[in-house]
């Protein structure tokens, strides 16, 4: 045999030595979940994370920080009485989102802070955008979302990060930041995010789930992948500086299109149904969750993430460090 791939497999220092891709801390977002009250409310679908009060998640932060990781992603959890059709609480300099994100940018400065930019949180009616007779209408929506952005970035948000899918805005959020003077604050847009079954716990986490009807006229139909190119385009041209695709694992040849159609920075969002499913398998003791968690990371990694928000960056985190202990 000429050809012994088993060879370059043999020995640890051997297989770190050709390793082609890597999973680090610097790459990973933790996303989380922040709520008025002082204790914690735990999210049964998503063993291990909670709606936290303003002081834990920047306990949270503090940790995330210290393990490497990158940045949170904040999602705030109102109540029913704090939520209108035009999510109009998502504007409130006072609100629970901007007094997050400044507690966090006081506190634990070089945290990488993104900010979701959707009326679902605020909404009565548990979509993206305004309803109008069962319609999601794109026009109504736009100006709120550059709002809310506009807030946001007040607050000291590093990167909004529209995640509604209506068209025009990430032109809207630019032009309405430059015009506000945050022209340094950055725009991840969730590109191409599909309208997935994957993101039941989430919904459980903010009860947010849309009152009537489905997502389907905003985000992408799983069966599509060239329609992706047309929304990477469309946000470059507007001028998103990273462009998210959402889910993760389930379209990781949509990540791999993505990442080599594009000059821009891509992130990957593992998102809540992927982790509820490590989570549910590992407790039934049917796989090992934290080398499930690390080897789907790392796939996603070799899949053309430079950027992945995930539930087990905390997790992935420690376990990396743990194991960078251990070779030392
Ligand atoms: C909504 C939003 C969703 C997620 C992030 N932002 C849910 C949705 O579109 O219904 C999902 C994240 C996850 O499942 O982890 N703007």
């Amino acid at each position: 045999m000429l050809q012994r791939p088993r060879r370059n497999r043999r020995t640890k220092a051997i297989r770190a030595m050709v390793q082609e891709n890597h999973l680090d801390p610097s790459h990973l977002v933790l996303p989380v979940f922040v709520h008025e009250h002082a204790e914690p409310h735990p999210i049964v679908s998503m063993p291990g994370h909670s709606r936290l009060s303003i002081s834990a998640i920047v306990e949270l932060g503090r940790r995330a920080r210290a393990l490497g990781i990158a940045g949170l992603a904040l999602f705030p959890a109102l109540g029913e009485d704090q939520k209108d059709t035009h999510g109009t609480e998502s504007l409130n300099p006072d609100g629970l989102m901007q007094r997050t994100i400044r507690a966090l940018k006081q506190q634990v400065r070089e945290l990488v802070l993104f900010t979701d930019v959707a009326l679902d949180p605020y909404s009565s009616d548990g979509h993206d955008g305004v309803v109008v007779e069962d319609r999601i209408d794109n026009e109504l929506t736009v100006p709120l979302l550059a709002r809310m952005a506009v807030a946001q970035a007040q607050a000291g948000a590093d990167f909004v990060a529209p995640s509604d899918m209506m068209d025009g805005r990430i032109f809207a959020i630019r032009r309405a930041l430059d015009e506000a003077g945050y022209y340094e604050v950055g725009i991840m847009s969730y590109a191409v995010k599909y309208a997935s079954a994957f993101y039941g716990p989430f919904r459980d986490a903010l009860d947010s789930a849309p009152r009537r009807g489905d997502k389907k006229t905003y985000q992408m139909d799983p069966a599509n992948l060239r329609e992706a190119g047309r929304e990477i385009k469309l946000d470059e041209d507007e001028g998103a500086d990273l462009l998210m695709v959402k889910p993760g694992l389930p379209y990781a040849d949509v990540l791999r299109f993505v990442r080599q159609n594009t000059t821009l920075p891509v992130a990957s969002y593992h998102v809540s149904g992927e982790y509820a499913m490590l989570k549910a398998a590992a407790e039934r003791g049917f796989i090992d969750f934290d080398k499930c968690l690390l080897e789907s990371l790392l796939c996603l990694r070799r899949a053309g993430a430079d950027v992945i928000f995930s539930y087990g960056a905390l997790e992935a985190a420690e376990l990396l460090r743990a194991a960078e202990l251990l070779a030392q």
